[in-house]
């Protein structure tokens, strides 16, 4: 037990490591690295003026999960921002970042393509007409490789549906007279797609990411680079050198796939060691979020909103210091612009812009052309320090917005993300979890296998907890019936299939802890490894515990029907409660097993339906016991007076 504890001391003290290594990530940069590049750039013209030049913008939406069974409003919602939203905008591009359908069966738990789901998705597109107003350029998420054995699929309805149909990465050049501009996706679906749970993470390997080095190298003449992708970098397992290595020159990695994690993070950006900022987005699914980016003179902006919120404001010119980055941006202009730029967007006429910089009102911005909004300011009066830009715009239906930021023009070390959103966005979730994973099972094995080989302590009198615990971990290691099941099914978690059965619909395959095997093809595994520490923290770890709480009482002379006796109703009780729901627990990933991968996976799976029978076995083995190891025990200890 001490080594169990210490062992868990050592994780904690890894994984607090670990996280020490990444958080030094978050405090960036200001200055450029190298000093030329973008820097001298901003040296150049064109400077941010007042007039409509320079200036583009495309808005992001993601995991809209459309669905046949829950949240009738979605696709209705949907459609009203393909016609309205869509058209105050009037974006350039429109990247739907994946997860266009829900594919969820009735019960939530299974997944299977809906056909009736994509066609809602490709009515939405046709009714709205928005792929004649706008370039869309939609993706695929998890969701949408859901129980899809291969691209060629029937199944792969993202080939039928979609507007884009583009399988696989690629590379979008959005050219214009002022400059070209590149937007690389990266797609980390697997093939095949397993259907849930174990299709969470997604997989680029060898082959993609070499691909993907080639499309980032195509875009180093472009004026800027965006790269997009469903899943977080943290939730993306990616050969080496690693997906934020080969995307280093790109301003923005933009994403969704996390929605907000269940509410409790509804602002999930951050910022890579290289200056890349990693943006995810939270979902259409159930907050209705989208996104507004611009580039404007080669100054990159943003804003998160949600839907028919009006008016949107984007402040362009001067930028917000916490989503700047110096090396990728020419930020020079900022000190030579003559006016404050912003975007005002609204159903209704926009018809005031006010603007504030440090509390005090500058003026009220005029209306150029479409959104722009422009006033003449002296940047000269800001060039020193931190300031902060506050805008409120109006419009005729009397709605008002006000946003604003911090700007800077001086090259300070800067304003850092939120701790637990660098956090999420900037460790590599796998390998913790496989950390995290070979640490509680190593602990788990060492401690069975230790105790077996030490030697007893020898009891005296009134023992307390610590000896009393102590001795029934020798009694349970010295007694075989119970020690080779137990070291058994423990290894077999880290090394044999969990279950086999049909991993994409007409499709067996084997559910390691290290991955999926199915039709040829391994998957490397993610998710599993947490469900490993769930199920060695929550079952195998706890049946051991209660193992040796029953050889303790069978020392001492109770039997399963006596042993209230010994240790009174509260204990036994509440013993037997928390058991209960662990065991209860198990079934329910029986149940959860058969809801997600078939009949045949309940049937053939050591690790639960197998692993239930095994408790109950051992249980019963161990409350009736009465072969010479345990008479032993149970002479040592008479001899010892008990209090
Ligand atoms: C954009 O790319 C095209 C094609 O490669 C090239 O001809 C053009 O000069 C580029 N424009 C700018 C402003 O760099
Ligand atoms: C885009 O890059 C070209 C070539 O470096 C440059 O001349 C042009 O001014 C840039 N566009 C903007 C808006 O800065």
């Amino acid at each position: 037990m001490f080594a169990l504890f210490s062992a868990l001391i050592a994780a904690g003290l890894l994984l607090a490591c670990l996280t020490g290594y990444m958080l030094e990530n978050y405090t960036v940069q200001l200055r450029p690295r190298g000093g030329t590049g973008q820097h001298s750039r901003g040296e150049q013209p064109p400077y941010p003026a007042g007039g409509m030049d320079n200036i583009f913008w495309f808005l992001q939406v993601s995991d809209i999960h459309i669905s046949k069974f829950v949240d009738s409003q979605r696709a209705p919602d949907f459609q009203k921002f393909c016609t309205e939203t869509i058209d105050v905008i009037k974006p350039e591009i429109v990247f739907v970042t994946g997860d266009l359908t829900d594919a969820k069966e009735r019960n939530r738990i299974g997944s299977r393509q809906y056909e009736i789901e994509w066609q809602t998705y490709q009515t939405i597109l046709k009714k709205s007409r928005v792929l004649e107003k706008t370039k869309w350029i939609d993706i695929k998420g998890n969701h949408d490789a859901f129980n899809i054995p291969s691209l060629e699929s029937v199944n792969n309805y993202y080939r039928k549906y979609s507007a884009f149909k583009r399988e696989g990465s690629f590379h979008y050049v959005y050219q214009t007279h002022f400059g070209n501009y590149s937007f690389i996706c990266a797609d980390a679906t697997p093939s095949p797609g397993p259907k849930r749970p174990f299709n969470f993470f997604g997989l680029l390997n060898q082959n993609k990411m070499a691909e993907l080095s080639k499309l980032a190298s195509e875009a180093v003449h472009s004026n800027q680079t965006i790269w997009f992708s469903h899943y977080t970098t943290s939730t993306i397992i990616s050969a080496s050198p690693g997906i934020r290595r080969i995307m280093s020159s790109a301003i923005a990695y933009l994403c969704g796939h996390l929605h907000t994690l269940g509410g409790f993070m509804p602002v999930l950006h951050s910022r890579h060691e290289h200056g890349t900022l990693e943006l995810e987005l939270a979902d259409w699914m159930d907050n209705r979020r989208y996104r507004v980016l611009v580039f404007d003179h080669d100054l990159f902006s943003f804003v998160d909103l949600k839907f028919d919120k009006w008016p949107v404001i984007v402040i362009t010119n001067p930028k917000s210091t916490l989503y700047s980055s110096p090396v990728h941006e020419p930020l020079g202009k900022i000190k030579h612009s003559t006016h404050i730029r912003v975007l005002a967007f609204s159903p209704a006429q926009v018809t005031s812009v006010l603007i504030k910089i440090d509390g005090v009102l500058i003026g009220n911005a005029v209306h150029i052309e479409g959104p722009l909004h422009t006033l003449p300011w002296k940047a000269k009066d800001y060039s020193k320090g931190m300031h902060f830009i506050e805008v409120q715009a109006q419009d005729k239906a009397g709605r008002t917005t006000i946003i604003g930021h911090k700007f800077t023009m001086e090259e300070v070390e800067l304003l850092t993300f939120d701790i637990m959103a660098s956090f999420i966005l900037q460790s590599s979730h796998y390998i913790m979890l496989r950390v995290i994973f070979i640490l509680v099972l190593l602990a788990n094995i060492l401690v069975i296998i230790v105790f077996r080989y030490l030697t007893k302590p020898q009891l005296k009198e009134s023992p307390g907890f610590f000896t009393l615990a102590n001795f029934s971990f020798h009694v349970f290691s010295k007694t075989n019936v119970l020690y080779y099941p137990v070291l058994l099914f423990t290894c077999y978690i880290a090394v044999g299939p969990w279950f086999i059965g049909e991993i994409v619909d007409g499709y067996f395959g084997a559910c390691f802890v290290f991955g999926i095997v199915v039709d040829g093809h391994f998957l490397e595994g993610s998710l599993t490894f947490f469900i490993g520490i769930l199920q060695l923290t929550f079952f195998n770890i706890p049946l051991i515990c209660y193992l040796c709480w029953c050889l303790l009482l069978r020392c001492r002379g109770a039997f399963f029907r006596s042993h209230i006796k010994y240790t009174g109703w509260i204990r036994s009780v509440s013993m037997h409660i928390i058991m209960m729901g662990l065991l209860g627990w198990q079934v329910y990933a029986c149940y959860f097993l058969q809801k997600t991968y078939g009949t045949v996976a309940f049937f053939l799976s050591p690790v639960r339906t197998w692993s239930v029978i095994l408790a109950l076995v051992l249980v019963c083995k161990a409350w009736n016991l009465n072969n010479s190891a345990i008479r032993t025990f149970k002479a040592e200890m008479k001899n010892c007076p008990y209090s």
